[in-house]
């Protein structure tokens, strides 16, 4: 079976995963979770960033640090995983689900404004497949109206938006390195803090609620509880995995990418025969091959699609069932109706595999599974 994914390990991941276990210090903010912090400021000019146990856990910060308060409003599209949302739903805020663009399945940026109400806190906006939302749009209108903007840009290590790196365009940006994304530390995520007012309660809310990086740093010497927070900081073997995968950077990106431009090159006659229809990469954009989907005529031709391709030996993934109309979306009050665009598009899109150690042949039996079942 060929696997939608599958995470990239080599030698290098094992020795230095084997490194962190030897050297006696197993916990979080070891010297590998600092080596990371160093790759991230050279690669993209980051400059505040924490590790955490998880792309949600990174969300669950951010939701703690603009201080969400039972009752606040989120802006959020509902074409997204579960964790956006329950990063401000256990704060008590509520979700207000915008609708997406067709082109690329990120929010529409267009409806923001309208969606405001008195109640409104903040807008989280995600990076769908690796592609930034139009996040000067949602900014402006987020900066006229006092809101803040989280970027979960989850998916998007890598990519950039008009020249910008994803996780760099709003207040904060949330990563994941779950076995499923590009760069991966089997469980983990990162907060990339844009502004620096936020560090220092950052690192705080990190540590348990306490100041225990400050006493670390020499700055005191005991430390003691300053605020909410929980166990947000990842074990230094799994941030040795990421310094690993940091450093083969170039090459997981460059083998994803050929898988990308294989399935976009080869699949455009299915496009020009109307069969399916390939997501749009606005040009101010790039990408970071984390996804091919590809949108189908209707819900039946993609259950044909998926089920042919698993005889075929081919695992193809539906990606989002839309928050809106999940049971728990649905016991928040919401109507599949709420959202016309996500409803319709998210029963008929589909992921194709894609991971950095697919062979040309095994890219040659997805598409040639796709023409068959299509044509
Ligand atoms: C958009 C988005 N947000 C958040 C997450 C959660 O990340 P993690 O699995 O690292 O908690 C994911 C995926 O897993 C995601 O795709």
């Amino acid at each position: 079976m060929i696997p939608f994914n599958k995470a990239s390990i080599t030698e290098l991941e094992e020795r230095y995963a084997l490194d962190a276990l030897r050297n006696g210090k197993t916990s979080g903010d070891g010297s590998y979770t600092f080596k990371v912090y160093e790759q991230f400021r050279e690669r993209f000019g980051i400059e505040r960033m924490l590790l955490t146990t998880s792309g949600t856990a990174a969300l669950e910060m951010a939701s703690i640090l603009i201080d969400l308060q039972p009752g606040d409003e989120v802006i959020v599209p509902s074409f997204t995983f579960s964790s956006t949302v329950n990063a401000f739903l256990l704060r008590g805020a509520k979700p207000v689900f915008c609708d997406v663009r067709p082109d690329t399945l990120n929010m529409d940026e267009s409806l923001v404004e309208g969606l405001i109400t008195d109640r409104t806190r903040a807008v989280y906006a995600i990076d769908y497949a690796g592609v930034p939302a139009e996040m000067d749009a949602i900014d402006a209108v987020a900066a006229e109206r006092g809101l803040f903007v989280i970027e979960d840009a989850a998916q998007a290590v890598g990519s950039t938006y008009k020249g910008r790196p994803a996780g760099t365009l709003s207040e904060f940006g949330c990563y994941s390195f779950h076995e499923t994304k590009n760069y991966v530390m089997g469980e983990g995520g990162a907060i990339v803090l844009n502004e620096g007012r936020f560090l220092e309660r950052a690192e705080i809310i990190r540590e348990k609620g306490t100041n225990r990086r400050q006493v670390l740093r020499g700055w005191t010497d005991k430390y003691t509880w300053h605020d909410l927070g929980s166990s947000f900081l990842p074990s230094d073997v799994l941030a040795a995995v990421l310094h690993a995968q940091m450093e083969r950077y170039d090459e997981i990106m460059g083998k994803r990418m050929a898988v990308w431009q294989a399935y976009e090159r080869e699949l455009a006659p299915l496009e020009a025969g109307g069969r399916l229809r390939r997501l749009v990469v606005p040009g101010h954009v790039e990408h970071n091959a984390h996804m091919y989907n590809v949108v189908l005529p209707d819900e039946d031709t993609r259950t044909r699609l998926v089920e042919g391709l698993k005889e075929r030996g081919v695992m193809a993934y539906i990606c989002y069932v839309p928050l809106h109309s999940a049971p728990m979306g649905r016991r928040l009050g919401n109507d599949p109706r709420d959202c016309p665009v996500t409803e319709d598009l998210g029963s008929r899109t589909l992921r194709l595999p894609l991971h950095a150690d697919m062979t040309a042949a095994d890219v040659d039996r997805v598409l040639s599974g796709v023409f068959d079942i299509l044509s």
